[in-house]
Parts: C-alpha cells; sequence; structure tokens
C-alpha cells in the first residue's frame, strides 16, 4: 500500500524534516507514526497525499509513484484517500452537514446515498444535532471531528490522520479511536500520526518512532523489506 525508500525532504528554508526515511505499510496495517512536535510527522504525511515532493528517495502511494507526481496523479490518489489535516480545511461558508457530504459530491455520488452516508457518519461521531450548524460556531474540538467525519464519509481504503485527536478529550478519543479501529478492522489501512504516547500504549499497533526526521527504531531498509 505504501512503499518509502530512502526519503528525504528539505523545504527551501534548509530544514530537513525527513532525512533518509524507508518504510513499508502493508494494506491493512493500522501504523503510528510517533514523534514530538517537530520530529516530521506532518512532513512524512504530506508527501503521502501528495502535498510536498520528497526531496529525494522513492515513494509509492496505492501504486502511485508520488516522486515527480502530477497534478492529475495526486488528485487520483486523493479521491481514493481519508485525509485528516491538522488545520482541518473545512469550508466555512458551509454548515457542518455541507462540509461532510461535499467529500462524496466531488466523487459524484447521487444525492440519496449522500445524505444517507452523511447521516451515518454524523451519528458515528456524534455531531448529528449540529449538522445545520456554520463551522464558525463549532468549538475547535467539534471542527476536529467534522474534519473527521469528512475523512471518514468516503469509507476510503486508507487513512491519513495527522494528530487527529489531538484537541479532544479522553472520551472523545475513545470515540474516535473505535471508528478508526472499525474501519481497520473492516480492512482500511491506517497511518495515524500522533504524539500521545498514552494513546500509542493502549492500541496494540505497530508505532514508528520519529525523532528529527528519522526512524527512531534503528530499522534499516534492509529489515524492514525483509518484514514482507
Ligand atoms: N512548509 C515548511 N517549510 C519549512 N519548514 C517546515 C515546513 N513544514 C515543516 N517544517 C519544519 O520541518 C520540521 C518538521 O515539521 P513537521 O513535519 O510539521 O513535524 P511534526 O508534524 O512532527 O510537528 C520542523 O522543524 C518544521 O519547522
Ligand atoms: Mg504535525
Amino acid at each position: 500500500m505504501i512503499q518509502m525508500f530512502s526519503v528525504s525532504k528539505t523545504y527551501p528554508s534548509q530544514i530537513t524534516a525527513i532525512s533518509d526515511l524507508t518504510l513499508e505499510v502493508p494494506a491493512g496495517e493500522f501504523i503510528f507514526i510517533a514523534g514530538p512536535s517537530g520530529s516530521g510527522k506532518s512532513s512524512l504525511l504530506r508527501i503521502l497525499f501528495g502535498a510536498e515532493k520528497p526531496s529525494s528517495g522513492e515513494v509509492i502511494v496505492n501504486g502511485i509513484r508520488l516522486t515527480h507526481p502530477s497534478f492529475k496523479k495526486v488528485y487520483q490518489l486523493r479521491r481514493t484517500m481519508g485525509i485528516i489535516s491538522p488545520d482541518f480545511k473545512l469550508l466555512r461558508d458551509r454548515n457542518v452537514r455541507e462540509n461532510i457530504a461535499f467529500a462524496l459530491e466531488v466523487t459524484g455520488h447521487p444525492p440519496k446515498e449522500i445524505r444517507e452516508k452523511v447521516s451515518e457518519t454524523l451519528r458515528q461521531i456524534g455531531l448529528q444535532e449540529r449538522e445545520k450548524d456554520s463551522i464558525l460556531s463549532l468549538s475547535a474540538g467539534e471542527q476536529q471531528r467534522v474534519a473527521i467525519a469528512r475523512a471518514l464519509v468516503k469509507g476510503s481504503s486508507l487513512i491519513l490522520a495527522d494528530e487527529p485527536t489531538g484537541i479532544l478529550d479522553d472520551e472523545m478519543t475513545g470515540k474516535v479511536m473505535e471508528i478508526f479501529s472499525e474501519r481497520h478492522q473492516k480492512g482500511a489501512t491506517i497511518v495515524f500520526a500522533t504524539q500521545d504516547a498514552n494513546l500509542i500504549q493502549r492500541h496494540p499497533h505497530r508505532a514508528i518512532p520519529l525523532m528529527a526526521g528519522k526512524r527512531g527504531d534503528g530499522e534499516s531498509s534492509e529489515e524492514v523489506i525483509s518484514e514482507e
């Protein structure tokens, strides 16, 4: 599903966010990318959805090479993914329901199916009472839940979640983790970036520790490949 070989990312500011990183994520795995603020988690995820080009190395996601991606390929790829960004990227002039529905409208789902899927997702994330409310009237935590709902409503086989529970309370974090686990059990691949060590401890998934853009678990590329 995801293959990264010796990937580095240096920004024009000369900051190296990712340094010689090799990682394979087979289809159906739930994997944590763990690390403190500034360790490169968001850069790694942005590379995986084509928002950032690697400076060197190879990246293949869902069979699409992202080393020199064309706009069309990136667009194609994103349609098959659920992406949760730390800044939510919600549409401020649309209400809660419309924001979630938008993810399905762009992929041309029929209106009845959109209504049903959005209602189901609103229920799961506990926002059914707020469906007609403006995004601007929501708390930051509620906005984060809308962003999660929008990423999940498509039922994507690959979910890239960048600190999706970062500002949620414990109860809501538990609820969100249950929804992710359910998707995982149904076969979705989930890449989950977090700096919450307790959260990782509570879930039995592989965790890749990132430290200054490098793998903190000392795995070399050969070891990773031989796992397959
Ligand atoms: N667009 C950017 N331009 C320049 N530097 C960046 C950019 N994005 C991130 N960085 C830098 O790259 C490093 C890793 O950042 P980031 O990937 O956001 O880490 P994390 O998500 O783990 O906090 C940080 O030093 C950060 O300042
Ligand atoms: Mg980040």
